[in-house]
């Protein structure tokens, strides 16, 4: 229950990038053993944007930043926090800080959310705390992902999935109407299936830190990260069995029947999960906001591609019930529930 004096959070601008270059499922046809007609009746995917080597995960986050910022028409110096989403950092120390030198939002603090699909969900539920909480007035979230720099692109069971993005929304505070905005989330971590999909860090065991006798050994690596590692049938039967349940429950926390639901957006990791997921929720796919068969799964950056696309495009209008949800390597899970009230 919310009180009558606590603001409420309201996504007041999207904004959204990929890369120029892609790549089609006949173009992958080239490099491994597959075809079109597997990739598109498999996934729903025709194609995915993939950054080249002079770009990085921090050039589509600050692009889908710049269109967010702008569209809003606030002052960045008005940004009083930054929550970049990503598990493909250009630094393992953080991205985020790079981010908010070059949207130039010098008075906000930044940081990087690791929690790979889900973590747009999970940041716009950390503003959420930040605003109801009255610590924090604006904050920009950023879902980013650069994962054909992660995968074995010789790997015809990975490598077809995944494609390159950023999306960004502005969230700010309001006291216009409490019944609008983020009206609810609910967030999931099943960590004993952290293995169903990873990228693990493998220390060199011949180096450890600890052996003096080849610490000196300028040039030796100390280990090495593998390529993205992906048990695909598991974590398809993790995200149609789970992923309604937390809708459902995300839903009745916010007192709303699913039969209220306007648009469902859901992580696009795979066209016949989108359908698993709507069809156990008995929603018509007419509501279901998919874009999955130009963009791949972009992690991260993929719900507010959805979002933004489909708030450009004129589907959704102030008023509409939106559900979002998330899921993905962790294992993590997570549903939100948005009233759109933008101010237009
Ligand atoms: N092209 C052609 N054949 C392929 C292929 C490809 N790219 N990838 C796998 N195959 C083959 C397999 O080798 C297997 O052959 P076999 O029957 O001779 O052993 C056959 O196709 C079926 O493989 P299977 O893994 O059962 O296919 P699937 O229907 O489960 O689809 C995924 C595979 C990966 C598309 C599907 O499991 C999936 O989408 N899982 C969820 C993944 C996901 O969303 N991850 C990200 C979450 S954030």
């Amino acid at each position: 229950m919310q009180s009558l004096t606590q603001p409420s959070t309201h996504i007041i601008s999207t904004g959204s990038a990929v890369p120029d270059h892609h790549i089609d499922n006949y173009q992958l046809k080239a490099i491994i053993d597959t075809s079109n007609n597997w990739i598109s009746t498999r996934t729903g995917i025709s194609k995915r944007h993939v950054i080249s080597s002079e770009e990085s995960v921090i050039h589509l986050a600050a692009n889908a930043s710049e269109q967010a910022i702008q569209n809003s028409m606030i002052d960045r110096h008005s940004i009083d926090l930054i929550l970049l989403a990503t598990s493909t950092p250009n630094d393992l120390f953080g991205s985020a800080s790079q981010l908010q030198a070059l949207v130039k939002a010098k008075r906000a603090a930044a940081f990087d959310i690791t929690a790979a699909c889900s973590g747009f969900v999970i940041g716009l539920a950390i503003a959420d705390q930040f605003i109801r909480s009255g610590t924090y007035n604006t904050v920009l979230v950023v879902g980013a992902d650069v994962l054909s720099q992660w995968v074995d692109w010789s790997d015809r069971t990975t490598c077809i999935l995944f494609g390159d993005g950023a999306g960004a929304a502005v969230v700010q505070s309001s006291t216009r109407n409490k019944q609008s905005g983020i009206l609810g989330f609910e967030l999931n971590t099943r960590g004993l299936e952290c293995n169903q999909l990873s990228i693990k860090y493998i220390p060199n065991e011949n180096y450890p830190l600890g052996n003096s006798r080849h610490f000196n050994k300028m040039g030796d690596r100390n280990g090495h990260y593998t390529t993205l590692q992906m048990n695909g049938r598991e974590v398809y039967k993790f995200a149609v069995s789970e992923v309604p349940q937390s809708i459902l429950r995300c839903l009745s926390k916010a007192s709303i029947s699913p039969k209220h639901i306007d648009w469902l957006i859901l992580h696009q990791a795979n066209q016949r999960i989108l359908e698993a997921v709507a069809s156990k929720l008995e929603i018509s796919y007419e509501k279901v906001i998919s874009n999955i068969k130009f963009y791949g799964n972009t992690s991260a950056a993929s719900i507010p591609i959805a979002l933004n696309e489909a708030f450009a495009n004129g589907y959704i209008c102030n008023g509409d019930i939106i559900v979002i949800a998330g899921f993905g390597a962790g294992l993590t899970w997570g549903s939100m529930v948005i009233r759109w009230d933008i101010l237009c």
